[in-house]
Formats: structure tokens, sequence, C-alpha cells
């Protein structure tokens, strides 16, 4: 029987980061194919021999059942990256104190920034070869860090990223266990200009802002560079460890 292809999976692929990441695994030949899952059709994505797209709500479990059947149709997934996210929107503001915590708001980040990658790991690393490397990767961000937190402020986005956080640890140690080769990392991809970052990058210096492009390939050189001791880490676009 044929070798099953090489997948690498790309959620939030509609994203600027997602977008990015997923046109450097196509040029990427240790993928077969990439497949790209979004609410929303990545622009111009077409679905030929080396790309796929599904549709996916990573706060709808039905459409992420629907779409981890699709992809082991296809193959093996040996890279997921997950790289929704959320910091603003419709009634979402970063907080700059605790005056403004609301309770729907804050639920609100922690189910997209928390909750989606952990569904999206649970319909997913079931599909990885078991007796293959494979890599599960969720965006963070270094705001979600304890230890680096000298600012204040951020509240929900910091605290839904310090889950994700734990939750991707946790499910690193679980998914160890049938997977020897497996691993899950958190990863921070930089100050990227992309629509979450947009309204804040006031004050920030150009020289300090990667384009989603350069932040796909610095990311995706960490995540090749990565070994198994590494399982359940916290890294930099640049490759330098983050304290919890
Ligand atoms: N940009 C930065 O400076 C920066 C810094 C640190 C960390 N990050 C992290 O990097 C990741 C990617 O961010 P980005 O800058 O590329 O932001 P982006 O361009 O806004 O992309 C985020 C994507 O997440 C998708 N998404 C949100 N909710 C979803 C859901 N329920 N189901 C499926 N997809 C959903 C959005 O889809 P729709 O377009 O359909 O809403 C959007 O395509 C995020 O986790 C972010 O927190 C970014």
């Amino acid at each position: 029987m044929a070798d099953a292809a090489r997948l690498a999976v790309v959620v939030g692929a509609a994203g600027g980061l997602g977008r990015a990441l997923a046109e450097r695994l196509v040029l990427d030949a240790a993928y077969d194919r990439v497949i790209a899952l979004s609410r929303r059709r990545p622009q111009d994505w077409p679905d030929d021999a080396r790309r796929s797209w599904f549709e996916a709500d990573i706060l709808d479990e039905g459409s992420l059942a629907a779409a981890a059947q699709a992809i082991s149709a296809l193959g093996a997934p040996t890279r997921i990256i997950v790289a929704s996210g959320r910091l603003h929107g419709e009634g979402l503001l970063p907080e700059k104190s605790m005056r403004a915590l609301n309770a729907e708001a804050m639920s609100a980040l922690f189910a997209i920034n928390a909750v989606g990658p952990s569904l999206v790991a649970k319909h997913l690393l079931p599909l990885t070869p078991r007796d293959a490397p494979s890599l599960f990767a969720a965006l963070s961000a270094r705001v979600g860090s304890i230890g680096d937190n000298h600012l204040g402020g951020w509240h929900s986005y910091r605290a839904s990223k310090a889950a994700l956080n734990m939750l991707v640890r946790t499910l690193a140690i679980e998914h160890r266990r049938t997977r020897p080769l497996g691993s899950c990392v958190v990863l921070h991809p930089g100050t990227v200009d992309t629509a979450l970052s947009a309204p804040f990058h006031t004050g920030i210096p150009m020289d300090q802002r990667l384009s989603p492009n350069r932040s796909a390939a610095a990311l995706l050189s960490v995540m090749d560079a990565l070994g198994l001791d590494d399982n359940g880490g916290f890294f930099a676009w640049d490759a330098a460890p983050i304290p919890w």
C-alpha cells in the first residue's frame, strides 16, 4: 500500500498569519498537501493537488468533527497549526483597567483563544501518525506569560492566552503517551501587521513589527528545529523560550 499523504493543516487560514503560514507550507516539500480550515474560504485559495479547504468554526464541534473526517480521507497530518484567535471585535476591546471587565466579553475571548484550540486538538490530534514525528502548534502571545507581565492591562486576552498555554501543555503530556514522536507547543509570533494588531500599532516602531510573511517564515523555522524535549514548551518567533 502507498504511504499515507503527509498533510499540514492550518486552522484560521483566512487570517493574516494563518494565510501566510499556509502559503509557505504549500512550498515545503515535506508536505504533500496543505489543508486550510476556516469559517470563510481564504481569498484565492484553490482546491488543487496541493491544497484543500474545509469549513470549520473552532467553537462548533460538529464542524471540527466533519473536517477531521474529511482530512483523514486524505492522509495523516504531521503538522497542525492553530492560527485563529481574537483580541478585539464587536463589543470586544482590550481592557485598560479592571473597570472595563465584562463577563460576556471575557467569556468570548476565553472561548475563541483557549476553548477553540483545545477542541481542534481533540478532533485533529487523533489523526496524527503513531509512528512518525508530528507537531501541533497553537499561536499564543507573549502577553499570555504570567512571569513576563510587568505592564498589566488586556486582562481577558492575557488570561485567555495563559489558559491556552496550560491547555496545550496538558495536551502535550497526554498526547505523548500514544504518540512518542508527537509534540505540542505554543508559539508567540511577534508583533505582526495583521487585522488583529492593527488598532494597537501606535507607538510601536516599524522595526519592532513583522510582516505576516516574515513571522510565518520564522515560526516555521522554529517548528522545524524543535526537538522531542521541547514538547509542551512556549517559544517566540526567534526561538527563545518564554517564561510561563
Ligand atoms: N498579530 C499579532 O501581532 C499577534 C501577536 C501575538 C499573538 N498573535 C496571535 O496569532 C494568531 C493569529 O492572529 P492574526 O494576527 O493572524 O489575526 P487575524 O488576522 O485577525 O486572524 C485571526 C483569525 O482567527 C479566525 N477566527 C476567529 N474566531 C474563529 C472561530 N470561531 N473559528 C475559526 N476561526 C476563527 C478569524 O476568522 P474570521 O476572519 O472569520 O473572523 C481570523 O481569520 C492569534 O491567535 C493571535 O492571538 C498575533
